[in-house]
């Protein structure tokens, strides 16, 4: 296909653990031509500035843009609400009214942080969102200042991510169990790990025209505790011959985190039913993901 017919595909935060992960998982769908946007070309910091180099891309409506830029440190965005809000929130409501403006379809990341985490059910769509951390609060600004620019546009939630492109919680307990007999990580906080090489694949499902905007939750499937999917790790790390010194995690309650800035939600798993029923099979469990993303590694 000439390069001038393909459809462009904006990747904002492209240096990121997703937007590596898409830039990686999609450089061979020979019909997209990806343009990737870091940082260094696109400073969601100064919102105007952001605004005026995008512009420049004179947008039409068969491009698409997924935002993973995010300011994604949790307690740095609670010591510095006001950047949190501009990287998190301004910047995509400008960059998604441009979008609207041209009829371009805008997919902004966002996060299950949105929610208090006071539910004991996983959270759907429909729930009402309540941060309890200036990020969630950013975060949910965001989405909703993208949804509001157009009902075109998508507010994807998704939590716990991992992958190879950059270092996660998983990654940090493996490394930790090489050296330390004993390893620790919070119990009776609960999600579910979205593994970004699965992410890259179901967010394809979303250049699909016919898809209708709005919030959908994606994630792999089931729930568990950080101490069970730190746990799981090790075992599988162990299975495949890593000389682990632990293969089990000591329980930790999120009340003895006292090094913690942010209040974090204490269950935040995500139900998926909604983007189930795009996409024609079922979401592969978090387990099996971890299992892949560990033997990559090895
Ligand atoms: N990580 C998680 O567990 C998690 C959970 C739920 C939701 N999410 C959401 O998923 C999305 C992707 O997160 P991720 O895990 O890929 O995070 P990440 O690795 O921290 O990537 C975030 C990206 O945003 C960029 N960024 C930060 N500040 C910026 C600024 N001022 N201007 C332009 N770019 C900036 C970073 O650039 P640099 O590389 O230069 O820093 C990085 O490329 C985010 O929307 C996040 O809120 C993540």
């Amino acid at each position: 296909m000439q390069e001038r017919a393909k459809q462009r595909i904006f990747i904002l935060g492209s240096g990121g653990r997703l937007g590596a992960a898409l830039m990686k998982e999609w450089k061979e769908l020979y019909h997209l031509k990806l343009v990737a946007l870091s940082r260094k070309e696109l400073d969601f910091s100064q919102p105007e500035a952001a605004l005026e180099v995008f512009k420049k891309y004179e947008l039409t409506e068969k491009d698409f843009i997924i935002n993973c830029a995010a300011m994604t440190h949790v307690d740095q965005c609670e010591e510095e609400p006001d950047l949190a809000m501009k990287v998190n929130a301004t910047t995509p409501r400008l960059l998604a009214q441009l979008a609207a403006d041209t009829g371009t379809r805008f997919l902004h990341v966002s996060t299950d942080y949105v929610f208090d985490g006071k539910l004991e059910r996983p959270y759907q769509e429909t729930d009402q969102p309540h941060p309890i951390s200036h990020y969630g609060a950013s975060k949910l600004a965001g989405e909703q200042a993208v949804l509001e620019s157009s009902p075109h546009h998508f507010a994807t939630r998704v939590s716990w991510v991992f992958g190879p492109e950059r270092p996660s919680f998983i990654d940090q307990i493996v490394e930790r169990a090489l050296t330390n007999d004993q390893v620790a990580a919070i119990d009776d906080k609960n999600s579910s790990p979205s593994y970004t090489k699965d992410l890259a694949e179901w967010f394809q499902v979303f250049l699909k025209p016919e898809i209708a905007g709005g919030i959908y939750h994606l994630c792999n499937s089931g729930t568990c505790s950080w101490r069970e999917y730190g746990e799981y790790a090790l075992q599988v790390a162990a299975r495949h011959g890593m000389p682990l010194r632990t293969t089990s995690v000591v329980p930790l309650k999120l009340s003895e985190m006292k090094n913690f800035i942010a209040q974090r939600p204490q269950h935040s798993a995500l139900d998926i039913k909604k983007f189930t029923t795009l996409y024609e099979k079922p979401l592969r469990s978090w387990q099996e993901a971890v299992e892949e993303h560990v033997r990559s590694k090895l």
